[in-house]
C-alpha cells in the first residue's frame, strides 16, 4: 500500500480513489495558516491563506492517511503532484493509527523555503486575509469551515484552526 497523509484540503476533499482511509496522528508538526495560495483559494493579485506544517518537537497534527494500492498509485500521485504545486514538496513521514499501527506516508509540505511560505502572524490577521480572498477553488473561508468542521467529525481539536474558523464565525 502507498500512503498519502493529508492535512488540509486533503482531509475533507481527496478527489481519487483510495483503498482506505483512515484517521492518523503525526507527531513533531504543528499544522499552521501560514501559506499563501494564488493557485487555489485566492490569485495572485490577492492571495488566499492555507495550511502547511511546522516543526514542533510537542505538537501532534491529526490528520487523515489514505492507502493506494500501488498499481493505481502512479497516475493519482501525477494529479496530486499537480494540485499541489503552489509551494508543497513531497516528503515522507510516519504517522500512527488508531490501532497504533505506524506506517510511512507521503506528505505535501510547504516548507520555509517556498516562495509561497508567510510565516507567523497574529490570528487575527491571518483571518483578515482569509476573508474575502478567493480564488479556482472557490472561498477561502470555506476552506477553513471544511477542515475545521472535518478535524471536529475525527474529534480532533486544533486551536490554531479552531481560532481562525471562529474570528471568521461570521463568514462561514
Ligand atoms: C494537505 O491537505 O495535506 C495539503 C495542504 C492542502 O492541500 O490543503
Amino acid at each position: 500500500m502507498i500512503w498519502i497523509f493529508g492535512y488540509g484540503s486533503l482531509v475533507w476533499r481527496p478527489d481519487f480513489e483510495y483503498a482506505e482511509r483512515h484517521r492518523a496522528d503525526l507527531g513533531g508538526w504543528s499544522r499552521r495558516f501560514w501559506q499563501a495560495s494564488t493557485d487555489h483559494r485566492g490569485v495572485p493579485e490577492r492571495p488566499g491563506i492555507v495550511v502547511t506544517l511546522v516543526p514542533d518537537p510537542e505538537a501532534v497534527t491529526v490528520g487523515v492517511v489514505y492507502g493506494l494500492r500501488p498499481e493505481v498509485a502512479t497516475p493519482i500521485m501525477g494529479a496530486l503532484d499537480y494540485r499541489e504545486r503552489g509551494g508543497y514538496s513531497r516528503e515522507s513521514v510516519d504517522v500512527t493509527l488508531a490501532d497504533g499501527r505506524v506506517v510511512e506516508a507521503l506528505v505535501y509540505r510547504g516548507t520555509a523555503e517556498n516562495p509561497n511560505y508567510l510565516g507567523p502572524a497574529p490570528l487575527a490577521d491571518i483571518a483578515a486575509r482569509i476573508r474575502g480572498a478567493v480564488g479556482p477553488s472557490g472561498p477561502n473561508p470555506e476552506y477553513v469551515l471544511k477542515l475545521h468542521q472535518a478535524l471536529l467529525e475525527m474529534g480532533a481539536h486544533d486551536p490554531h484552526v479552531a481560532g481562525i474558523a471562529a474570528l471568521l464565525g461570521d463568514e462561514l
